[in-house]
């Protein structure tokens, strides 16, 4: 089911795409189906920053210009999916591995659109582990200050980033101040992006059910 509402989900996104400019895009199989709908307006559009390699390939394969980020200052749109996301936008990312692009992507992006099937929009967020990217030998420095924390690390083995770097995923943190928890695990040498976008977060959220569809602003 879920499935169904991801791809209704992603093609009605397509209405928050403008005409002649280039587009940020995220990562994941909800995103997926969002590159596969753009294939109908595919000429409206200059072209598109992605998020992955995944994702460029998609982009790639429908004839969709791929822009590096260092050739532009700002992006009107980015639109990507979330893990969670709660009432106040803030949101866990990096299921798929790729959120150090996705966090910077976005920042640079003028509005973020995150686009979910109600599964992900949730009260509070924490059930989904949170993802942290790191520096290879960081990994049990990094995973020593995450128990200190309160959090129960978890490396996802046999994945590497785009980057090059591993994941940390993390079970049990409190999310009950989110800055301040994006902000300490920022702080801890060897963390490069921590999947937690509070300060980035989401501008517009569509959310489609499989008896309502939402949008949250
Ligand atoms: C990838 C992400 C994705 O947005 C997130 O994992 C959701 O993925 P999916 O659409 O496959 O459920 O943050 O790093």
């Amino acid at each position: 089911m879920s499935e169904i509402l991801k791809k209704k989900v992603a093609e009605h996104a397509l209405k928050y795409v403008p005409k002649d400019t280039i587009i940020g895009i995220g990562s994941g199989t909800t995103i997926r189906y969002f590159i596969e709908a753009l294939k109908s307006i595919r000429f409206s559009i200059l072209g598109a920053v992605s998020s992955s390699v995944k994702s460029s390939n998609f982009l790639k394969r429908i004839n969709i210009k791929l822009y590096n980020l260092n050739e532009i200052s700002k992006l009107e749109i980015y639109i990507d999916s979330a893990d969670e996301i709660n009432h106040n936008l803030e949101m866990i990312k990096g299921g798929g591995g790729a959120l150090t692009q996705e966090k910077i992507i976005s920042s640079v992006s003028k509005k973020f659109i995150c686009i979910v099937d109600e599964s992900k929009f949730v009260k509070k967020l924490g059930s989904f582990p949170l993802p942290i990217e790191v520096i290879p030998i960081s990994l049990n420095y990094v995973s020593r200050e995450l128990i200190k924390l309160g959090g129960h690390p978890k490396h996802r083995k046999n994945f590497v980033t785009d980057n090059g770097n591993f994941i940390i995923d993390v079970f049990h943190l409190n999310f009950d101040f989110p800055k301040k928890l994006e902000k300490f695990i920022n702080n801890i040498s060897g963390v490069v992006t921590v999947g937690l976008f509070s300060f980035r977060k989401a501008d517009v959220l569509l959310v489609c059910g499989r008896k309502y569809f939402k949008v949250v602003y």
